[in-house]
């Protein structure tokens, strides 16, 4: 069993990883910080509040930080629209916030609610060893975390991350969304000494959704199947107006690997973040040479078998949807 604490910042494929999360029955799923990242915090947060609420998830869900450690927050909302959740057709249902929040705060006997990070925190030591922070969005509230409490980093078992690439960025011709949005958070944890197991875009350009994969679940025909035909329509026509270029997946990368991990590959690096360069800031300096200027850090995630993946993923986020 998987004791799984969430950072996200939904976030269309955040929404996605969260169903995953949800359906996964090896998956105790502890507790959900919120982020700003796809867009401000308060839009991530009532995205995430709405997914709660609507597929009814048995999670707390906690507000995180509202800005990068250095400098200020650059979002994902040019892409991704105000709501950084790039597809229209479905809106999840509008929720009432303090009701969701004062309902939490019973349940959890705690009022006022922590913010993410203490909450974090809290988690970590009491399931110290055994938790896994799995990532899916800027690193701002775990490297928080970290400098508010330095000796937890002795605690987690493995922080399991989308974000980076071992060649090229999607934010930038070097970097990635997640990495770029706080380099420093970045750098913190690259550099805790926790085990790190990063999913980036090398790795998620192998799990590429076609059209054609998008008509089969639409002939499925059931309601579920229909909702998650649009949901990806309105993906695919992010990159071509017809809909005909294939999208990679990010965020359920590392949803699908704690389901299937025989179907990944990893290569051990010491990975390092940029934070200087005028064209390659925050960009993951992934060296694989042996040996190394200093020990390996993480395990890069390399191949995937996508058809294989894919398929999963279609099928738990089918047997889901409500
Ligand atoms: C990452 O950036 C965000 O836009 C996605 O949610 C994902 O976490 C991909 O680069
Ligand atoms: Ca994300």
């Amino acid at each position: 069993m998987h004791k799984i604490w969430l950072d996200t910042d939904p976030g269309f494929d955040d929404w996605l990883a969260m169903l995953m999360l949800s359906a996964n029955l090896d998956v105790n799923w502890l507790g959900v910080s919120v982020v700003a990242g796809n867009a401000p915090l308060a839009t991530t947060y009532d995205n995430a509040l709405r997914i709660k609420q609507h597929y009814q998830l048995d999670v707390p869900v906690y507000a995180g930080c509202e800005k990068p450690l250095a400098g200020s927050i650059e979002t994902a909302q040019s892409i991704l629209g105000q709501a950084g959740m790039a597809t229209t057709g479905d809106a999840l249902p509008q929720v009432d916030i303090a009701e969701l929040e004062a309902r939490q705060s019973q349940q959890l006997q705690r009022s006022p609610l922590p913010h993410a990070v203490d909450a974090m925190i809290e988690a970590i030591r009491l399931h110290a060893g055994e938790i896994t922070l799995m990532c899916i969005a800027p690193l701002t509230n775990v490297a928080i975390a970290l400098q508010r409490a330095p000796e937890i980093a002795t605690m987690v078992k493995e922080i399991i991350l989308m974000g980076g690439s071992a060649d090229q960025g999607n934010h930038t011709a070097a970097a990635e969304f997640n990495i770029f949005a706080d380099p420093e958070a970045a750098d913190v944890v690259f550099q805790s000494g926790i085990p790190l197991r990063m999913f980036g875009l090398n790795l998620c350009r192998q799990l590429l959704v076609t059209a054609d994969e998008v008509q089969q679940v639409r002939a499925l025909g059931t309601p579920r199947a229909r909702w998650l035909a649009g949901y990806f329509d309105a993906y695919l026509r992010i990159r071509s107006p017809d809909g005909s270029v294939p999208m990679p997946m990010y965020d359920p990368a590392v949803a699908i690997w704690l389901k299937r991990p025989e179907l990944f590959s990893f290569r051990s690096a010491r990975v390092d973040i940029e934070l200087q360069g005028r064209l390659t800031r925050g960009m993951t300096v992934c060296e694989f040479r042996v040996p190394r200027r200093a020990p390996a850090n993480t395990e890069v995630a390399m191949t995937v078998d996508g058809p294989r993946a894919m398929q999963c993923m279609m099928q738990e986020l089918l047997g889901t949807l409500s």
